[in-house]
């Protein structure tokens, strides 16, 4: 392991759609809690986002990671085969030393969100991306999580990548309670993560650099979608486009 506890270009062969510096940055916050709540990750896969939870946790807790395994509606479009995570995650742990670290919740997050009783000091969401999936997500575990700890979510961003325009679900929901919260102070947005710490309510924060991150966000946010929409058109009117640029 590196001095960032974790093999980084080992790491990032796992399957999972994790960039390292989101990794770090989960890595980080589990490194930064101080034992008043549990970690809960949403959404396991294979395990990338774990392995960074548990190393950063070290032996000092354990981390809660809930997922059925049988992988999201966008992975069983046109009649995929059937989808079973569970080993190939238990087989990733193992390797990266943290299987200990980690209790695996081998169900649906609304189910054990229903259940869920414990402080909770750092929440991952990445589970299922629809809209009312993500808010119901943010609904069940928001009310347990302590002053001070954090909520990360993933694939709130735009992405550059030709065709995809990001996940609404997640963005719309960060934006909403992440953002738009007075009871979200401190925020971080790496590549398509947005984090953001929980304050008291009417808790003093400076609230520029929050306004600035948004701001930030919503043009990148806009940029990549109009992108992607350009790469949607017929390839003659890019060509047409492309050429006006160059000459402009
Ligand atoms: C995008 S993947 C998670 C990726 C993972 N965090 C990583 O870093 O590789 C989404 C995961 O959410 C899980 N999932 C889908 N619906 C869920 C639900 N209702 N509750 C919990 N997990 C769910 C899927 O089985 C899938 O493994």
């Amino acid at each position: 392991m590196t001095s960032h506890g974790i093999d980084w270009s080992e790491w990032s062969k796992l399957d999972g759609w994790l960039t390292v510096s989101e990794g770090r940055l989960l890595y980080e916050l589990s490194k930064k809690t101080t034992g008043r709540g549990a970690v809960v990750e949403i959404g396991s896969w294979k395990g990338k986002s774990t392995i960074c939870l548990a190393r950063g946790l070290g032996d000092r807790a354990s981390i809660f990671a809930i997922d059925p395994h049988v992988g999201s509606e966008e992975h069983h479009k046109g009649g995929a085969e059937k989808v079973w995570t569970f080993d190939q995650f238990k087989q990733n742990l193992e390797r990266f030393g943290v299987v200990d670290f980690v209790t695996p919740v081998v169900d649906y997050s609304d189910k054990v969100g229903q259940r869920w009783s414990q402080p909770i000091e750092l929440l991952f969401i990445d589970g299922a991306h629809d809209e009312p999936s993500v808010q119901k997500d943010f609904e069940l575990f928001w009310p347990h999580l302590v002053v001070g700890g954090w909520v990360v979510m993933h694939d709130t961003t735009g992405t550059w990548i030709p065709g995809l325009c990001g996940w609404k679900g997640p963005r719309k929901v960060a934006a909403r309670h992440l953002f738009g919260s007075e009871e979200i102070g401190p925020m971080r947005v790496v590549d398509t993560i947005t984090a953001g710490q929980r304050v008291a309510p009417g808790a003093c924060f400076p609230r520029g650099a929050k306004r600035r991150l948004r701001l930030r966000k919503l043009f990148t946010d806009g940029l990549s979608v109009a992108i992607n929409m350009a790469n949607r058109l017929p390839s003659p009117m890019v060509w047409t486009i492309r050429k006006l640029l160059r000459r402009a």
